[in-house]
């Protein structure tokens, strides 16, 4: 049996392909892309949700919504890893982030104006996640599936957080539930990007390395518009519409958020950490 058959048998057989397996060139590269695009909107998610530690209304929810934020922090780092047994080097990915030449969802650099707004995108967005990330549990690559089984059961407790706060300002006061409509409102555009599938997402749902977003919608669908009506809110008329995410082409927002990844290292050129 050749190497491609070996290879072919153990996707087909569902049997993880490990680092140390012969792999096509084709199947290393696109694993590549999709765990840099998954660690850059794991990193890229924590600034504006970081923006709040220090505003979060009492030193409990502060304690908590940092637990959170460093979460995505360890979540961006197993990815890295990962991407780093496939022969890459850590650097070069997150480089790119800083050079502001990566790909991720914009819903996540939208910056949180109000309290409201991470109650919702977090609602938005761990949801999204939840049905992508389960799935990934199953992707064909082993140290990429096992990142994902670790990053799910945080991502859960995420999802708890997003549906208290939901539920909270959205059944509370006149003024907090019109936040929160507003804050839904405005985020609204962004999600049609989550379940966006360019050519690559479906080369790489035909390899098993991942799920094809458009099948993912209805599940999220499900769970996410039942949240809001509990919470007495109103799923938007308006279809969302805003993508490019994936391109690389983000909104105004990203120029504030590079300046803050990269002051570290324009202050101290070439230090390694
Ligand atoms: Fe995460
Ligand atoms: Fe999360």
């Amino acid at each position: 049996m050749t190497q491609e058959e070996r290879f072919e048998q153990r996707i087909a057989q569902e049997t993880a392909i490990e680092p140390q397996d012969w792999m096509p060139d084709a199947y290393r590269k696109t694993l590549i892309r999709q765990i840099g695009q998954h660690a850059h909107s794991e990193i890229v998610g924590m600034l504006p949700e970081g923006n709040w530690i220090t505003r979060a209304p009492t030193l409990r929810r502060k304690a908590i919504l940092l637990a959170k934020v460093q979460d995505e922090a360890g979540h961006g780092l197993y990815l890295y890893s990962a991407a780093e047994t496939l022969g890459c080097a850590r650097e070069d990915i997150y480089q790119k982030m800083l050079d502001g030449r990566m790909k991720y969802s914009s819903i996540f650099n939208y910056p949180t104006l109000s309290w409201a707004d991470i109650g919702v995108i977090g609602w938005l967005v761990d949801g999204a996640a939840i049905v992508n990330q389960v799935a990934l549990c199953r992707t064909s690559y082993g140290p990429y599936a096992r990142a994902m089984v670790k990053i799910c059961k945080e991502e859960s407790f995420h999802l708890r957080f997003s549906r208290g706060w939901l539920e909270r300002l959205g059944n509370g006061t006149d003024v907090s539930g019109q936040k929160m409509q507003q804050a839904i409102d405005k985020l609204w555009r962004f999600t049609a990007e989550l379940f966006d599938a360019d050519e690559i997402d479906i080369a790489l749902s035909e390899e098993g390395i991942a799920v094809d977003p458009r099948t993912l919608r209805a599940a999220w669908e499900a769970e996410v518009f039942a949240g809001i009506n509990e919470a007495t809110l109103n799923v938007p008329q308006e279809q969302a519409y805003r993508t490019g995410g994936k391109k690389g082409l983000h909104t105004e927002h990203l120029g504030p958020m590079l300046a803050e990844m990269q002051y570290l290292q324009r202050v101290l050129p070439g230090q390694q950490w």
